[in-house]
């Protein structure tokens, strides 16, 4: 399969905020902000695979600073990791207010998709071609994420494996 570069599927994505995303004192919710962060970074991920796909999880999302009602929500989106059927997607959440020109980081978030196939099954995607130093860094940084990821799902395999293996049957697990 041939590889994309990830200036191929890089996205900028903007978003007025309004009344109804917010609270009445004029803070937008954080979860109309992680709706654009899914958005965002499934286009990217869908535009490397030309696939459906899926977010398979988000790693922590802080937010740093509020958003505001007429804020202007920035959403900077490309991949970071590709394996053989996931992609990593890295999310960089800015809020400008339009009347002063004031732009703040508000938060970043790593997502991960799985790409399928016509059967909903896990798809292989191109391989991701590295460009820039920038690229390279957050690749690397990337590779770090997910061997956590995995270490952490495969921890809590073993914890629940453990926890049927001493469940009495038709009881509570003893614990
Ligand atoms: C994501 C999903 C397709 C993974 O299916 P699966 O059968 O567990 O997949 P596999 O174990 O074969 O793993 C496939 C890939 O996904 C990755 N993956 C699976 N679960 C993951 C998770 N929770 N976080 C990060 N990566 C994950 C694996 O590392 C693997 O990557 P690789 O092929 O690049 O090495 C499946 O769990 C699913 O459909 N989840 C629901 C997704 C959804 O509906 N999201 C919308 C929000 S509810």
């Amino acid at each position: 399969m041939e590889g994309k570069r990830v200036s191929d599927t890089r996205i900028v994505m903007a978003a007025q905020m309004n009344p109804e995303d917010a609270n009445p004192a004029g803070n937008v919710h954080g979860g109309v902000i992680m709706k654009y962060v899914d958005t965002a970074a499934g286009a990217v991920a869908i535009r490397h695979a030309r696939r459906i796909a899926v977010t398979a999880s988000i790693d922590r999302l802080d937010f740093h600073h509020p958003v505001l009602v007429g804020n202007i929500l920035i959403l900077k989106a490309s991949l970071n990791f590709v394996g053989r059927t996931s992609m990593e997607v890295g999310v960089r959440v800015e809020a400008e207010n339009l009347l002063t020109g004031d732009v703040r980081h508000t938060a970043s978030a790593y997502l991960t998709f799985v790409a399928l196939d016509q059967t909903g099954k896990p798809a292989e995607v191109p391989p991701l071609i590295l460009e820039t130093d920038e690229d390279r860094r957050r690749n690397c940084e990337a590779i770090v994420r997910r061997k956590a990821r995995l270490e952490e799902r495969e921890r809590e395999r073993r914890e629940r494996s453990e926890l049927e293996r001493t469940r009495p049957v038709g009881g509570k697990a003893v614990t």
